[in-house]
């Protein structure tokens, strides 16, 4: 039996690791350690809570005594972290909280791996640690077209396929870190700290780089749940600045796979990058939500477009994200599954569906906690 260790598995896309590691890997015993912050929830599990091949640790990954207890009680021979303080707008008001977890964490969890894999005879043989991180450690990329042609446009980045990109550049494994808000400071230095456990004791790690995901389970403060959620109830929709900026969007079972192949057949030391060739200006993607909400609900399309509210942009916020994931795709086989709007609908489907959930992760601190923001920004 294989014993795998995901950090952060109560969150967003941790939550969608470990349902899929469970139901595909009956032989595995997978550990979810989660310190069930503001962003973690285990009803996001329900469904799987009860299986044999599955616990639940509530710990925190800074907590190293506890991890490598944990290491050794269990025999890990895996690791696949996600655990982190994932978002920008709360790394711009809170810095210091992300240094913590997602720097000193990470160091923390790769240190027990470390001294408990070292003491074992077969030291680091058939041992594993997956960093994820995001796209974001590389910076921002321009909205450059070729000559006389207005954005988006369409280009042939994807393995033969064409599909609309706002900017000739887009980043690759090798683009160099170029990070610029405090969240994306700290992942990238716990991509260092990951790579530098190679190159120093040998570790066997591997790091991925996705773009943004989207699907069930994201905590309301991002983007897309955050707006089904008021256009459904009819509260404005803070658009950063002009709503301009561009993102990459990935359906979040879809970075699951790609985390299950590349944990399995992905080379040691390497880096991939994980993304869909899907990019979309916030405007844009703002206006398929309310079309889709209102479609939904019987509503006629577009009514809730008044709900639309620019307010002061974010700080540093980054223009434009666009992954080039073509050596996934060439080395390992992996593509996106769903196109976008298949996505989409799935997507608003559920939350519709799910206004306990959303309910749930709404009230209390969290909410106190989005007005204060919403209000400081006019
Ligand atoms: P999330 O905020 O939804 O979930 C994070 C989880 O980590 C929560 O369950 C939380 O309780 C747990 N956690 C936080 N601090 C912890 C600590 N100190 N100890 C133990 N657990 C802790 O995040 P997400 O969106 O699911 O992102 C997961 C990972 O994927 C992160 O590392 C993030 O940087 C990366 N990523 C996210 C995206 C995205 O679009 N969401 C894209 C690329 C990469
Ligand atoms: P977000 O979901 O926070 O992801 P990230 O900042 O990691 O890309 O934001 C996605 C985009 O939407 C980003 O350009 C910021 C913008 N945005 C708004 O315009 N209003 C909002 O209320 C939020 C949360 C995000």
């Amino acid at each position: 039996m294989k014993t795998i260790l995901i950090t952060g598995g109560a969150g967003f896309i941790g939550s969608h690791v470990v349902r899929l590691f469970v139901n595909k890997y009956p032989d595995y015993r997978i550990i979810n350690l989660d310190a069930l912050t503001y962003a973690g929830n285990l009803a996001n599990l329900k469904d799987i809570e009860d299986r044999p091949n599955y616990e639940f640790v509530k710990a925190d990954i800074c907590d190293f005594d506890t991890v490598y207890r944990l290491m050794q009680d269990k025999n890990v021979d895996g690791i696949v972290h996600l655990a982190a303080e994932s978002h920008v707008d709360r790394s711009i008001k809170d810095p210091f909280t992300f240094a913590r977890t997602n720097v000193l964490g990470t160091l923390s969890l790769l240190q027990a791996a470390r001294l408990y894999w070292e003491s074992l005879p077969e030291r680091y043989e058939g041992k594993r640690f997956y960093h994820i991180s995001t796209d974001e450690v590389y910076g921002a990329l321009e909205l450059t077209c070729p000559e006389g042609v207005e954005p988006p446009f369409r280009t042939a980045a994807s393995s033969g396929e064409h599909h609309l990109a706002y900017g000739t550049e887009f980043f690759l494994e090798t683009t160099k870190y170029n990070p610029h808000s405090p969240y994306s400071a700290s992942k990238a230095s716990s991509d260092h700290f990951v790579r530098a456990f190679h190159d120093t004791y040998g570790m066997p790690t591997i790091v991925t780089n996705c773009s943004n995901n989207y699907g069930p389970y994201q905590f309301p403060e991002k983007l897309i749940p955050l707006f089904i959620n008021n256009i459904r109830h009819r509260k404005a929709l803070p658009v950063y600045g002009k709503g301009e900026n561009v993102r990459d969007w990935l359906y979040v079972e879809d970075h699951a796979r790609a985390i299950d192949l590349i944990f399995h057949k992905g080379t040691i030391a390497d880096t991939y990058n994980i993304g869909g060739f899907n990019e979309w200006k916030n405007i844009d993607l703002i206006r398929v939500l309310i079309n889709t909400v209102d479609r939904l609900l019987g509503r006629k399309e577009g009514e809730d477009l008044n709900l639309i509210t620019f307010v002061t942009d974010r700080a540093g916020h980054d223009l434009r994200y666009a992954i080039d994931s073509r050596k996934l795709q060439r080395e390992l086989g992996w593509e996106p599954s769903l196109q976008f709007e298949e996505g989409i609908e799935k997507t608003v489907r559920w939350y519709l569906e799910h206004q306990d959930w959303l309910d749930q992760v709404t009230s209390g601190d969290y909410q106190h906690y989005y007005e204060r923001m919403y209000i400081d920004r006019g």
